[in-house]
């Protein structure tokens, strides 16, 4: 495993690792917003639901989201690992005030700050639905088909009435729309969501580009292209994500 430790050792395996570790963080990002666009259907919550049901219970996506846990745990330490030994490189300064950090963009001399940004975002949004529903016990909704081949609910259980047997009830789900609906209620979670964001778009702009640039793909064609679609999605993925608590929360 000698190549595991030089990998880890050097500072270009270092940067590898975090562009790769960075690019899956990135798919993950677009598979988590189509899945959480489920919740702008007026179907009370069901497209949504049956889409949690489905990433949670499949056991493939179940062995994904392990390496999705250890992708975020690789990327946060092995960032974290290079900011500390760049500033030691630099006799202990603070590089984001040294002269030649003028020539860099902002985003570029602040990814630590914002990487951990959307490291306390994460935390904290996975205590409040993540940990409901795998642990903790959630509201549950039994849904049915109307006359007219639409979806309604059927019935609504409380929190207090979860049980493992309903959940194995045909239409019955995890309620995680409601959860979500409940959540945004709450202004302080709309506005920390809404400041995150803007963490992640910051985090985003740099890093997409710099992910492929890393792996070396560096081409006098292709560059401008990715350097536009970076942009692009820095500024639409994150939106679209803020959208969902304020939207949220208007509809009260
Ligand atoms: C703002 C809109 C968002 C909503 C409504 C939302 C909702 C949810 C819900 C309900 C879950 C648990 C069910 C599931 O695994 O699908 C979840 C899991 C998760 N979310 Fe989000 N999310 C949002 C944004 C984000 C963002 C921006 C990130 C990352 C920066 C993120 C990272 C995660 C992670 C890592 C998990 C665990 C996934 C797994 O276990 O496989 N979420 N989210």
């Amino acid at each position: 495993m000698s190549w595991v430790k030089k990998t880890l050792s050097s500072t270009i395996g270092r940067k590898l690792l975090v562009s790769l570790t960075g690019i899956f963080l990135i798919i993950f990002l677009v598979v988590h917003l189509i899945g959480n666009l489920q919740l702008f259907k007026d179907d009370g919550g069901y497209a949504f639901n049956a889409y949690a049901k489905f990433m949670t219970t499949n056991t493939l996506i179940v062995l994904a989201s392990y390496v999705l846990y250890l992708t975020i745990i690789a990327h946060v330490v092995i960032s974290a690992a290079l900011t500390l030994f760049n500033r030691k490189a630099r006799g202990g300064e603070n590089y984001m005030v040294t002269k030649s950090s003028s020539n860099s963009p902002w985003t570029s001399r602040n990814m630590g700050v914002l990487g951990t940004i959307v490291l306390i975002f994460i935390v904290i949004h996975l205590s409040n639905f993540w940990y409901h529903m795998k642990f903790g016990e959630t509201p549950m909704v039994k849904y049915e088909k109307t006359m007219s081949g639409d979806i309604a609910i059927a019935q609504n259980f409380a929190v207090e009435s979860f049980s493992k047997d309903l959940l194995k009830q045909d239409m019955v789900y995890k309620d995680l729309y409601k959860m979500v609906a409940e959540a945004f209620k709450q202004e302080w979670l709309v506005i920390l969501y809404i400041l995150a964001m803007a963490g992640l778009a910051f985090h985003l702009a740099h890093g997409f580009q710099s992910a492929f640039q890393t792996l070396g793909i560096n081409h006098k064609k292709y560059t401008p292209f990715i350097e536009k679609l970076g942009l692009a999605f820095s500024v639409i993925v994150p939106a679209l994500f803020a959208s969902m608590p304020i939207i949220f929360y208007f509809k009260g």
